[in-house]
């Protein structure tokens, strides 16, 4: 990792080292197989409920999850100093009504923040493979001082992305302000031989009708594009002259003269009534593999959750599908409702959840059961004391 002569200050910012050595394990107690069908290996996926600090450290002592951990992806408090309930309509509050039940409290604030956010992160670190990333959703009010703790973990050279994330219809509110529908992913690997497939999305028709203006005698879409490409060729045939014509100065062909006349009478050259050459590129062929995704997503949150900042789970499928291969594991240590666990299982991804919120561990439960061919997991108690009475309830 390039050393940087720059840092993030505050107080109680402990040495790396200290971090890794001091924080403790703790017994992972197996309480229960879920599911039903085995996945390779003979690997159950693990949802664990306990404070993920010394949970991870305890994870990064089992040789067959430390270092082999593909892709991270978390969504943890974003120091809001709010108490999320669950009111009896089942939606996201932050009322304080005896009926409500609470599902996770967010009152960490400042360095203690920071710390409690760096010190899981290097751990999460410890735990990817060489060719893994993470992936850390966050607010735009604590994003830019997480982008530089991250940074000094995972090197700036392997900042990949800040993907900006459209969450919400705009509404009108009574702040002087502009309104805030957006917020953050920071996405980094752990070294520059990263998984990536290329994700794509389709062109919409307003994309397809901008880029393939012409529409041919048969109705199809079509544009075109200079048969010529930059850089002389001074000997080879894309050099050379075609039909008596050569490539403008400092240019080539972009095919040697041969494949220029079999395009001509496939049809796909348009010759201007100057004489012009350009190459036509038909809409229905090049929209086949989709166009690169770019870093503005629209991936709005559900608007009835099932557990407060519950994420939208098509926003996690592009994200495992882009950073992972079938089989490998995905961990969320901020589980909540289990969203990245749902869509891990949905595309065959061996998964760890961690969440200490009782009520979370019940509502990811409850979803994967929900799920056809749910294959097995096991929920462990990390938490050393017997299990509260919300998750008794579903055992
Ligand atoms: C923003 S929510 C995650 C929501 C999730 N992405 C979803 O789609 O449902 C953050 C979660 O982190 C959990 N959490 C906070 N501190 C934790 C800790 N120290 N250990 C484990 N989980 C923690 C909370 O209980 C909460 O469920």
């Amino acid at each position: 990792m390039v050393k940087k002569d720059y840092e993030l200050t505050y107080s109680g910012k402990k040495p790396k080292r200290e971090i890794i050595s001091k924080t403790p394990i703790v017994n992972l107690e197996k309480i229960k197989d879920f599911g039903k069908f085995r996945t390779l290996n003979n690997w159950n996926n693990m949802l664990i409920f306990g404070d993920n600090l010394p949970v991870l450290k305890t994870l990064l002592s089992d040789p067959s999850i430390k270092g082999k951990i593909k892709l991270i992806y978390i969504d943890p408090p974003f120091a809001t100093n709010h108490n999320f309930r669950v009111g009896k309509s089942r939606t996201a509050t932050i009322s304080a009504s005896e009926e409500d039940e609470t599902a996770y409290i967010d009152r960490l604030h400042g360095s203690k923040y920071f710390e409690f956010l760096r010190e899981r992160l290097i751990l999460m670190r410890e735990l990817l493979a060489d060719d893994g990333s993470i992936y850390v959703h966050i607010d735009c009010k604590i994003g830019h001082y997480v982008k530089i703790l991250m940074d000094e973990i995972f090197g700036e050279e392997n900042f990949i992305n800040d993907i900006t994330r459209i969450k919400c219809n705009p509404k009108n509110f009574p702040r002087k302000a502009y309104g805030n529908i957006k917020d953050m992913i920071l996405f980094y690997s752990k070294t520059n031989k990263y998984i990536w497939n290329d994700p794509r999305e389709p062109y919409t028709q307003e994309d397809i009708e901008k880029l393939f203006p012409k529409i041919d005698e048969n109705g199809r879409r079509y544009t075109t594009v200079p048969l010529h490409a930059p850089g002389e060729t001074k000997n080879g045939a894309t050099g050379k002259s075609w039909r008596g014509m050569l490539p403008p100065k400092g240019r080539h062909w972009r095919y040697p003269p041969e494949v220029l006349e079999e395009l001509d009478k496939k049809g796909l050259i348009e010759w201007s009534k100057r004489g012009v050459p350009r190459l036509k590129i038909y809409a229905d062929e090049f929209i086949k593999k989709g166009k690169r995704r770019q870093d503005i997503w629209e991936f709005k949150d559900p608007q009835y959750p099932s557990y407060p900042t519950e994420k939208n789970l098509d926003m996690h499928k592009v994200i495992i599908e882009a950073s992972s291969n079938s089989g490998d594991i995905v961990l969320d240590a901020f589980a909540g409702s289990g969203t990245t666990l749902v869509a891990a299982e949905i595309l065959g991804r061996r998964w760890i959840g961690i969440d200490n919120s009782p009520y979370a561990i019940k509502i990811s439960i409850k979803r994967l059961l929900k799920m056809k061919n749910c294959r097995l997991f096991t929920l462990y108690n990390a938490t050393g004391k017997p299990l509260p009475e919300t998750l008794q309830e579903i055992l």
